[in-house]
Formats: structure tokens, sequence, C-alpha cells
């Protein structure tokens, strides 16, 4: 297993300390990986801008076979993928392995993108000149990427901006390095030249970012993590006025109206809020249920929360696994306890789990308040707060009342209110009776400060393209 940072091709040794990796499950230091300096990402930049410019000369349909190499490589290590998946971030087997097929996904969908880039010729309205867009790659993309998918959400950028002709620079998030090196070493061996795709990990990423923002040759930076991060880096990105694309914080709304197929929103709802142990930002963090099943909808929503079983990721049944580390667990918990002191009951769970590792009770709050402290703050956690409502016009003022706009979710039998309802809803994504949405075809991205751009379908590869018009007359 590579420990090392691979920048250029070559597996380098980091300076000073080693970044401990543990075991959420436990705690305990399962490895230690290369630290990255400022420096290292420097040497990272330089490695990725003489790169690109040979993989950009490549031909679209080359580049495209690489690509389908990297989705058919990844497919074939997914096993030992999703182990290291599991060790260092705890989610079940089941879900790494999942996980794997996603991440892979990105790569054979932009595989088939990178030889469909398009353009457009038009003759200016005065009819003086033809008017020629197209669409060259940005060049050097620095890649900042979040533990909670510690493969896919390296692939749902590299992939796309692989495809455009671009190289990358990665920081993976602290917490899950082994994944991403290894990743970083599959997709050399699958045929992405060295230094098209460089990884340094850090446990000082604003100095690391600082100094790769101010590298002349960076000309994009891509982040998916919170809001308030993203704000930070969009701060430097201004400095020189670098592209950017951000996948920030969600807040998304269930809503579940009395006449929807209560088991399939319960089903749906178990999907939107559980999947990958809780820890996603299309999370379902808020219910709303309209009065007359708000009852029966809590009800089977508990029930389904006690069909969890929470624990190690490894052991058989496990759908549940450890947050990311205890300060995860301490703000699910001011949160829960904050909505109970604020007249909710637990009807299930409440508290974290007692013992090693760091784990919450899957939870189902009843009678939420829907000015609660838990309304407004992404939770990250096995945490359900339902909230009765009566009037729908008032039920999406509140669900908008957010700054956030990632995903949101409803369940209706009646498929014109739910696309009405839809419609109304401030968010980049919108589950009409599905509690998953996620798809490499699909544009994937919030509105208002959920972020700025998309990641997947033709949207995603357009990211990293500039756009040049040429005019001229023949
Ligand atoms: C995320 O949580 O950032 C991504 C979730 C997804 O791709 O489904």
């Amino acid at each position: 297993m590579k420990n090392q940072l691979l920048i250029g091709g070559t597996w380098r040794d980091g300076s000073g300390d080693r970044i401990p990796v543990l075991d959420p499950s436990s705690s305990e230091e399962i490895a230690q990986v290369a630290n990255g300096s400022p420096a290292d990402a420097v040497a990272a930049v330089d490695a990725a801008a003489v790169a690109q410019k040979s993989w950009a000369a490549m031909a679209p349909r080359a580049r495209s076979e690489v690509l389908r190499n990297c989705w058919q490589t990844l497919i074939d290590h997914a096993d030992e993928l999703a182990e290291l998946i599991t060790r260092e971030h705890g989610k079940p087997l089941v879900d790494a392995k999942g996980e794997i097929t996603y991440a892979a996904e990105f790569f054979r969908w932009n595989a088939e993108e990178a030889v469909r880039i398009h353009g457009s010729l038009s003759t200016a309205p005065s009819g003086a000149n033809k008017i020629i867009v197209h669409h060259p790659p940005v060049g050097v993309v620095v890649m900042v990427t979040p533990w909670n998918f510690p493969a896919a959400m390296i692939t749902r950028k590299v992939a796309p901006a692989l495809a455009a002709g671009n190289a990358v620079v990665i920081k993976p998030a602290a917490e899950t390095p082994l994944t991403a090196l290894r990743v970083g070493e599959l997709l050399e061996e699958a045929g992405v030249p060295a230094g098209v795709v460089n990884m340094v990990p850090t446990s000082d990423p604003g100095a690391w970012f600082d100094a790769a923002v101010d590298h002349r040759a960076t000309r994009m930076v891509s982040f998916t993590g919170s809001t308030a991060v993203g704000k930070m880096l969009l701060r430097r990105c201004a400095d020189r006025v670098l592209k950017s694309c951000m996948e920030l914080g969600g807040n998304a709304p269930f809503i579940v109206f009395d006449d929807a197929d209560l088991d399939a929103a319960v089903e749906g709802a178990m999907t939107a809020k559980m999947r990958h142990s809780a820890e996603t930002c299309t999370a379902a963090n808020r219910f709303y249920a309209e009065a007359g099943i708000a009852d029966a909808f809590t009800e089977r929503l508990a029930a389904a929360m006690a069909e969890v079983k929470v624990g190690n990721g490894f052991d058989d049944g496990v759908t549940c696994g450890p947050m990311i580390n205890a300060k995860a667990i301490d703000s699910i918990d001011s949160l829960v306890k904050g909505a109970v002191g604020g007249g909710a009951t637990a009807a299930i769970g409440g508290a974290p789990v007692d013992g090693p590792g760091f784990f919450y009770q899957p939870t189902v709050l009843a009678n939420v308040d829907p000015n609660s402290p838990i309304t407004g703050e992404e939770i990250f956690g096995p945490v359900a707060p339902v909230i009765p409502f009566t009037d729908t016009d008032l039920m999406i003022e509140q669900a908008n009342d957010t700054e956030m706009g990632l995903a949101a979710y409803l369940y209706t039998a009646d498929i014109g209110r739910g696309l009405s309802v839809s419609e109304r809803l401030e968010s980049g994504m919108v589950g009409l009776n599905r509690g998953a949405m996620s798809d490499p075809a699909a544009p994937f991205g919030g509105m208002k400060q959920s972020g700025l751009g998309r990641e997947g379908a033709s949207e995603g590869i357009y990211e990293f393209c500039e756009t040049q018009y040429i005019a001229t007359t023949w």
C-alpha cells in the first residue's frame, strides 16, 4: 500500500511529521502517510503544468480510452478499494463497494464525454464575419476533496477534468488518504501519464492551499466540503481570479404529503437520511410531514431506524458505521439536545453509543419546532427531525428558509403537485418520490450557498473548460 506523495509520477516522502490515519470504529491508528508541505504542493503544480501540455495535445479518443481503462481498473480492484474505505472511513463494506462502482462510473461516463466537447459556428448578425466557439482545457486544476466519499469525490472531479485535457493536483482529506493514494496509483496503472494526476495529502491545509493557489500555473480550484471552508477558498481564488467549482454544504428538506405511499416514503427517507452512514451532503436533514400522516410517518420511520445495525463496517449486517471523529459526535449530540430542549421528543435514539469508536444512535425526533437550530444546521449524522405541517405554502417557505440549496426530496401520489412543489424548492437537485439522486449522468450541485457549478453530466465537463471565441471571415 502506497503511503507517500504522488508527484510527477514518482512516489516521494513528504517533509516533517507523517499523518496518522485512524480507524473511526476504534479510534486506533491504522497507518501513517507522508505529509505534504507547501513546497510539495508547488512541486506538484510544476509537474502538472508540464504533463498537462502533452495530455491536452492527445487526441480526444486516446484520452477517452485511457479514461475507460481507469473505469475498468477501479472496477477490477473494487474489493480492495472498498476495504480501504471501510478501514479509514468506517462505512459498511456494502456501501464502500457501492461507492467504488459510483466512483468508477465517473470515468466511464467521462470517457464517453471526452469525444463530445462541442463548440459552435455561427454567422455574426451583421453578416460581417463568422463566430467560432470552442472549449480548450483550463490547464492545471487544484482539487480539495472530502473524507465522506474517499474515492467518489475524487473521481467525480478528476474524470471530467482529465477528459477535457487538464492535469490535476489533489489534496485528499487527511482523514482518508489511503484510498486516495491507491486510486492515484491505479490511475497510473490504467495509463494516465505521469504528472497528470498528483496526490499530495497534508496536515496543514491552509499553507498547502495558499502555495498551490499562488502558483502561476494553477488556473482553477475544485472543492467539495463545508460552506465555511468553501468561502475561505473562494476568497483566496479571488486573489488570482481563478475559475472555481464549489460543492458545499446542504440542509435538505424531505417533504411527505398525506397522499404519499407511506411505505415508499419511509424507504426513501431511510435512503435519503442513512446512505453512507448519514454522512452525505445530500442527506435529508429536516422531515416535513403533513399533519394527517405525521404521527404514522414518525412511527414507521422510528421502526425502520430500529432495524439499523450500528457497528464496525466490516461486521456482518452492519448498516451504519461510525461517524468520522469525536468532534462529529459532539456536534450531532448538541443539535439533538437543543431540539429536545425546545420540545421535541426522541421517538428512538437521542445519544452517542457508549464504548470505543465514534458511534451515534439512529435517532428520530418527533414534533420538532420548525425554528429549532437542528433545522438550520447540517446534521451529518443519523438523526431525523420530523416537523408536522398543515399549510403547504408556509412549509415551502420554511423549507426554503436557509442559505443552503443542495438537495430536496418530496413524496406525493399527485405527480402534478410533486412537479409544481419541486419547482418552488430552491434546491439544485430534487428527488420526487425518490430517496437517492446521485448519478454520474446527472448534474450534481447546489443553489445559493450550497455551491457554484455542477459535477457530472455534460455540464460537469464544461466546468473544466475555457470558452474561446474566434471571429473570422471567409
Ligand atoms: C457528498 O456528500 O458530497 C456527495 C454525495 C453524493 O454524491 O451522493
